[in-house]
């Protein structure tokens, strides 16, 4: 969702300024209702906005799903000038990540323009599975993979139940792979559940989401969601 103002400023038309004064003079329709109050928050996807008599064109939703690489921002710039996710993506429109991977996780991110899709996705109510691959310092034992599935105390309260399995682990270097799945989307979530059993993480992707997954993708690599499969994340939301 994005203000009256600013959307109407973005298809052209005119300065932020103007559209402010157009809206309060009571030329600005939304959805067929004549809104003269500021800030009033529109769909660009979904709503109908009217200027002067001229609907505005509504701005065609995308859908990506791209393999991140490690050493990018999930973001749509940065001021240290360092890679982010949409660089990868070639499209005209104004695409943002749901949700973000950290700077050096890579794996599995979507990306859309459509921000009540986005918003549906990041809801809390929304328990869509992640799964995601650590290579982690130690090789920690049944007992210790229980403690994260059954919930760590972190800083941010305990977390959700989760499931934790041992891939492989490397005797001689004292490491291991772990396949965590959790439906939480807290900031360094997965991190912060490996340091609080004292096994830290030294690599981190994300392999699935949801019934998603990277078959087919290299690190930087991306490709649109099939609609059928926006559609099942919709089901999912609301479900
Ligand atoms: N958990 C993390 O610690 N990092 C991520 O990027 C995603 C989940």
């Amino acid at each position: 969702m994005e203000r009256l103002q600013k959307v109407i400023a973005q298809a052209g038309i005119t300065s932020r300024r103007k559209a402010e004064q157009l809206i309060i003079e009571g030329k600005v329709q939304v959805n067929g209702k004549t809104v003269t109050e500021l800030g009033t928050k529109v769909d660009t996807n979904h709503d109908e906005v009217v200027v002067n008599g001229v609907p505005l064109e509504k701005e065609e939703p995308v859908y990506f799903l791209l393999y991140k690489p490690q050493g990018v921002i999930s973001s749509v710039d940065d001021d240290k000038g360092r890679k982010v996710v949409t660089d990868f993506i070639e499209t005209d429109q104004r695409i943002y990540p749901i949700g973000r991977l950290d700077y050096d996780t890579s794996g599995l991110l979507l990306l859309t323009n459509d921000g009540e899709f986005a918003n549906l996705l990041m809801h809390p109510k929304f328990k869509i599975q992640k799964t995601y691959i650590a290579k982690i310092e130690g090789i920690p034992d049944r007992q210790a993979l229980k403690k994260l599935e059954k919930g760590i105390k972190l800083d941010d309260g305990k977390t959700a139940p989760a499931k934790a399995k041992m891939i492989k682990s490397d005797r001689k270097k004292g490491t291991s792979i772990i396949e965590l799945t959790i439906h939480e989307g807290r900031n360094r979530q997965v991190r912060r559940m490996f340091d609080a059993i004292g096994f830290p993480v030294m690599k981190l992707k994300r392999e699935r989401y949801g019934f998603l997954n990277l078959h087919g993708l290299n690190a930087g690599e991306y490709r649109v969601l099939k609609p059928h499969e926006v559609k099942q994340l919709r089901e999912l939301s609301v479900t």
